[in-house]
This record gives C-alpha cells, structure tokens and sequence, in this order.
C-alpha cells in the first residue's frame, strides 16, 4: 500500500514532507523515509515504524525539492533497509514507490546474478537499478525505459542528484495526484495528505509519466479541479480515535439517514438519477473487510425489503476469480475509504462487462465515487482508527434506506417497519452505547477472553455477519486467536474447541432465529464453557442461560446488526487497552488497502 508524497517549491520542505506523510499513515506505518535533493546531492533518512520516529532523524534543511514515503511492508521486513527512499548503486538516484512489481524477482536475478548488488529485500530496489542502469543524462528516458521492464502496479516518484529542482512520476495502478499552490508543486498518494497547501489537483491516469517543476501547472491545468479539504479529524477529549468514532455513532446514524429516510418514504437522489436502476434483476454488493460485513447484512435487507435476489460477495475473490457478470444486475461497491484495490477492481470488472455500478462510499472524492456510474455517500465524516466502526453502521443505514428505495411504491409492511426502525436507530444506538461506555460486564468478558486467549463467536441470519465482525475487530485489535461461525455450524467442528471456560459471544436478538440460538447456548454450557451473550435489555431468558449479558436495545430484526455490533466495538476495545496495544493503529495493518 504505502503513502508517496513530493514537493518542488521555494521554502525549506522537509517540515512539509513529515506533515504529508503523518497524513499518509492510514496507509501504512511501517516505516517511514525522505529524500531532500539539493545542490550537493540527496540526503536521505529513514526509520522503522512511525513517521513521528522520523522526524527525530531529520535535519533543518533548506532544501526546497524532497520526497517521502510511509510503508507497509509487501518486499522484505521491517528493517531500515527495507525503507523508502531505494537509491541506485551510486546514491544519486531515490525511488519511493507504492504498489507491487509482480516480475521484481526475474527482474533482480536479470539485473544482478549474485544478489550483491541489492541493499534491500524490496522489489522497489529494482526499479531504482533499471533507472540506473537506462540513464545517460536524460532522466525521464531513463524513467520509460525502466517502466518498460515492469509488470504489477506503482506509483512512482523518482528523484536524480544530477537534476535538482525537479522530481520525475509516473503513475500506473496506484493513485498519484498533483497538487498545485503558490509556485509551488506537490504529487501525494492521495489530495488529503497535501490539502493544507493547495487549491487545485490533478489525478493522474495510468500510463501518466511526467516531470514536476516549479511553474509547471500552466502545461497541465486543463486536467486541474479545484480542491477543498475535507473536514479534519481530531480526537477532542477522548483518549483514542476508536473511541471517538464509535460513541459519534448516533451523529453519523442521522447525517446517513437525514433528507433520504422520512415519515413521507424514501428520497435518494442516485435513483433519482439513476431510474434504471429500479429494474434490475439481482444485486451484487462487492466489498471487503469490515465493509464485506455491512454488505453482508445489506443483501439480507435488499432481499428482505425490495424483493431482488442479492448477495454479498468478496471483492478480494471477485477481482481475481473471473466470475460471471449478469450486464442485468446492479453491482454495488462498499468501502469506507473508496481506495481499496481489491473492491476497486471488481468494480471495475462489473463496469466492464456492461453492468450499472454503484458505490456505497464514505470518502467523497475516493476512486470508487468517481468511477461508479452513481455514488450513494454514508457520510460517516473521517474514519481514522485502522478498526472500522462508524462506517460499518453507517454501511448499513444507507444500505436499509437503498432498499427501501429499490423496493419502490406503495411500500410493504416490512418497508414501513423498516423504516420506521431506520429513524428510530440514532436514539436506539445511543441508549446503547450509554449502556455499554462504562460496562463492567464488557470489562469482564474481556479478562475472560484475553486469559483464555480465544473467543468463539456465534450468530444466525444477520447476526452471523456480527459474529463475523466481531472475531475480526478482536483479532485486528488485540491479536487473541477467535473464530466466528454461522451458530449452526458450530456442531460440524468447531465445537471440538470448547473446554471448560473457553469464551463463547453469542448475538441473539429477538428474531427468527432464537429458538435455534438458545439451543446452541445449551450445547455450549453443557461442554462447560463461558457465554457471553449479547441480547436485549429485557430478555430474561437468554439472560438466565448466559454467564455475562452484553446488552443492545430492540429494533427491527434485519436492522439488528447496528446495534449488536456495539458491545463488540467495545469489547475489542478494551481487550487492547487491557493489553496496553495501540488501538489505533494495529500491528501490520493499514487503513486503507491499495494493494491486491
Ligand atoms: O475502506 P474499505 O471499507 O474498503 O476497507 C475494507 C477493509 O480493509 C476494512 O474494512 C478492514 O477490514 C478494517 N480494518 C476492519 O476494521
């Protein structure tokens, strides 16, 4: 994945690059590294882990033309010589690099024999060596040459000590945008990172290769759009943006909901627009993740409400399986940041064989919002804690309000209830999150976890995709090993896990599927092991069978899962904060998933 930024300007911009980078973490925080490039040649500084251990390496510099790069790793471990900037064999050429070169193995073996001359593991080095070994004074040839040789996905930015003042990119598969402000240019992985400093952006196409220089924007502001920054995410008061994220839950529920879900029915202007899209034959949500949960429990809604065959399907598999596409149906892309790679390409799959697309996105100016035929925004506002929780809810709000709209005029007494329940939600999540803020029940089910260092998580219907959600938010948070499984599949196998004590998290709402569940309690207890359920306030009888009661208020069945998935926001919370881990930004993952 990886965060790129560059700039070439008049004013010392090492500062400006440390700045861009932080903005970059959400792609990666593995290391960090910058290139200043001056008179003298390039000076070049690197660090394992955060762009704030950086900083401490970085001198004041007058330089005013740098570059820098924040990993996550794809080539080789965490280790400095891993970091971005890669430099040639003489230091006077640095590469940053974001994407994968697939053919960097026969390429180095090609290159080099013996191995001797790489200081690296990453396929990066590579590109830096065929610079090299192309460049006879004129850098951009160099640059085509070298690209010639590559097959995969980059966005490059490349600097030559022999040419200061200038810095070359290139772009294919991996985002790159220009931004432009007094003078001055700057190229980032994405417009946020550079925000601060400039009003009008390029995005780049693949296949783009250019040079950037001081007083360039006149020979590419045809391809210019005016550009605004996004509204900042700050943590206020509390102690991590997780936290902040999941308790502004009934804030977002409302902005996702308001001017489209109403007591007069359902406006949303994509279909609106989009009429067409009323009549297709079944959908396909396509989606990764935390986002392949929502639109797990969006295609029960879409099914339940409009009555059109929908199914959820993985976009990681969708992008390579070479699946068929019905040019009849909708396909539906859901992504909280819009960049990931895998949902992108299935988007871009479905599109390509004649289907309508549509993108439920968070990130307004995302790749997936510009290139869906229609975009259906959550408008969760930022999300920056690596751990989705926010945009999942949001997710399924405006999933709920979509198939309301798919299921048309006059509305069913499921699509009355629905709706209904859909305006009631941002009240019913804030009772429930005030149930659970302090929760010495959560605390306890957490100690119960992390000592047993396991958890299996069970649901039906719809509260299998919480299941779901909730062993991934605990794995990804505090790194305890748990399973999660259709409840009724808990006979076929991984009942064998449980002993004595072993933490069992069952989501049981009041709905079709809780004889089934109680039944499953049964079986559970009778092996020993711990229950802890997550049910409504009142529900006397789960309770009684349960050994911990993690409470969500009531709703409609098929909405359940934006309330159940509460207590396991805050369980997988805690669970980190009881083992003193960053709950922001967990170990070896990224915010946003750029690679394949
Ligand atoms: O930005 P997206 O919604 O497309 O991201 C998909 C997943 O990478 C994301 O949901 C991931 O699973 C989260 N870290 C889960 O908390």
């Amino acid at each position: 994945m990886c965060g790129i930024v560059g700039f070439v300007g008049n004013r010392p911009c090492s500062g400006l690059l440390l700045e861009g980078l932080s903005r970059l973490e959400y792609r990666g925080y593995d290391s960090a590294g910058i290139g200043l490039l001056g008179p003298d040649g390039l000076v070049i500084r690197r660090a394992v882990g955060r762009v704030a251990a950086l900083a401490s390496l970085v001198p004041e510099s007058e330089h005013t033309v740098g570059l820098g790069h924040t990993r996550w790793a794809t080539h080789g471990g965490l280790e400095v010589r891993n970091a971005h900037p890669h430099c040639d064999r003489t230091g006077r050429i640095a590469v940053v690099h974001n994407g994968i070169i697939d053919n960097a193995d026969a390429l180095r073996a090609r290159l080099d024999p013996t191995g001797a001359a790489f200081i690296s593991d990453t396929d990066t080095e590579v590109i830096a060596h065929l610079i090299a070994q192309a460049y006879t004074g004129d850098p951009m040839a160099a640059l085509q040459q070298a690209i010639g040789h590559l097959q995969g996905t980059w966005g490059l930015v490349v600097a030559f000590a022999d040419h200061p003042g200038r810095l070359f990119v290139a772009r294919y598969g991996s985002p790159l945008v220009l931004g432009f402000g007094d003078d001055e240019v700057f190229v980032a992985s994405d417009a946020q990172a550079i925000a601060r400093w400039v009003d009008q952006v390029v995005h780049l196409e693949d296949g783009d290769q250019l040079e950037i220089r001081q007083g360039m924007f006149a020979s590419i502001a045809c391809r210019a759009v005016p550009f605004h920054a996004a509204e900042e995410a700050d943590m206020g008061v509390h102690r991590c943006f997780m936290v902040k994220e999941i308790l502004e839950q009934p804030r977002v529920l409302t902005n996702a909901l308001v001017g489209r879900v109403s007591d007069r029915g359902v406006q949303l202007a994509c279909l609106v627009d989009h009429p067409s899209m009323r009549d297709v034959s079944s959908v396909v949500l396509l989606a990764c993740g935390t986002s392949f949960h929502a639109a797990s429990v969006g295609a029960r809604l879409i099914e339940r409400v409009a009555h059109i065959p929908a199914v959820a399907k993985l976009a990681s598999e969708f992008s390579t399986d070479g699946p068929m596409v019905d040019p009849r149906a909708l396909y539906i892309a859901v992504s909280q940041s819009g960049e990931t790679y895998d949902t992108l390409e299935a988007l871009r799959r479905a599109k390509g064989c004649g289907a309508a697309t549509l993108g439920v996105v968070n990130t307004v100016d995302s790749s997936i919002a510009r290139e869906a035929d229609a975009g259906l925004f959550v408008h969760a506002g930022p999300e920056v804690a690596v751990a989705s929780t926010k945009a999942f809810t949001a997710q399924i709000a405006t999933l709920g309000a979509l198939a309301l709209g798919l299921a048309g005029k006059p509305e069913s007494g499921v699509a009355v209830a629905v709706r209904k329940s859909l305006m009631a939600l941002p009240d019913a999540v804030e009772s429930t999150l005030e149930r659970l803020r302090d929760s010495a029940a959560v605390t306890m089910a957490c100690r119960w976890i992390v000592d047993a260092n396991y958890a299996l998580f069970l649901g039906r219907g719809p509260s299998r995709h919480v299941a779901e959600e909730g062993s991934l938010k605990l794995k990804e948070l505090s790194y305890v090993p748990c399973d999660a499984y259709a409840a009724g599949e808990m006979k076929h196998g991984p009942i064998a896990m449980l002993k004595k004590g072993t933490p069992v998290v069952v989501v049981v709402p009041r709905d079709e599927h809780r004889t089934h569940m109680l039944a499953n309690i049964a079986e559970v207890r009778a092996r020993g092991a711990r229950v802890i359920a997550l049910c409504e306030p009142d529900d006397v009888e789960v309770a009684r069978h349960a050994d911990l009661v993690l409470p969500f208020d009531s709703t409609h069945s098929c909405l359940s899962p934006v309330l159940s998935v509460l207590p396991m926001q805050f369980l997988a919370f805690r669970a980190a904060e009881l083992l003193g881990l960053d709950v922001d930004k967990p170990r070896n993952l990224a915010k946003s998933v750029t690679v394949a």
